[in-house]
């Protein structure tokens, strides 16, 4: 299992320091770009991706909240991202961006919002690295994780275990020290958490109790 903290919880004056502080215990930097269409809010873009790229020896795992990403792919690619997923909701021609991810020699992921049904991934599954399912609203960190997100897991776990090769299964939002397990059990094996991790006092510590939370027995 993998812990992708979300920096967008983090302090942006300081995010080098912040970068420094989940180095050793995290496994992914989650990067949320959002651009005031596809979502209401607005993030950053590829220079700040350049600049965490800088900043940090783990992996960037890049997640596009942008309407039509077809157009911004490869400056995230140039800018230093090592997984792009983008929203199955913000493309006409999801098959395309996939394999232009790929392409472009990185990780491809897909993601879908808490409406949207699993089935749009029975056709594109074949070709990801990395199935995100949203369990919460994208467009900002610190919301509650919307239980019935735990049957979406359950489900796409069933069509990667059907697929036959390795998909990583990421779950992004609302995800707590305290309600990681059920994530985890339910199938998810990426997790992101922003508020989880950023708006605890010792991030290490944090991020390390995730992970025992999953490996403790279940009922224990
Ligand atoms: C929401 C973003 C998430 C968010 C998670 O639109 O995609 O990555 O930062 O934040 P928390 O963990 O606080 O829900
Ligand atoms: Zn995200």
């Amino acid at each position: 299992m993998k812990i992708s903290p979300s920096i967008l919880s983090a302090d942006f004056a300081r995010l080098a320091d912040e970068l420094r502080l989940i180095e050793d215990f995290a496994d992914y930097v989650h990067v949320d770009v959002m651009d005031g269409h596809f979502v209401p809010n607005i993030t950053i873009g590829p220079l700040v991706v350049e600049a965490v790229k800088r900043s940090t020896r783990l992996p960037l795992d890049v997640h596009l909240m942008i309407d039509r990403p077809e157009r911004h792919v490869e400056s995230f690619a140039r800018a230093g991202s090592d997984i792009i997923t983008v929203h199955a909701e913000a493309t006409k021609h999801l098959h395309r961006v996939v394999e232009s991810i790929k392409e472009l020699g990185k990780k491809a992921g897909v993601s879908i919002n808490p409406a949207t049904p699993v089935s749009v991934l029975e056709d594109i599954i074949g070709d990801v690295d990395l199935v995100l399912i949203m369990s919460v609203n994208p467009g900002w960190g610190g919301q509650g994780f919307i239980p019935g997100s735990l049957r979406k897991i359950s489900a796409v776990r069933r069509m990667i275990e059907a697929e036959g090769r390795p998909v990583e299964l990421e779950v992004d939002g609302g995800i707590k020290v305290n309600n990681i397990k059920e994530a985890f059990d339910a199938g998810a094996d990426v997790f992101v958490s922003g508020s989880g991790v950023f708006g605890a006092r010792d991030y290490g510590a944090t991020i390390t109790e995730m992970k025992n939370r999953c490996m403790a027995k279940t009922g224990t």
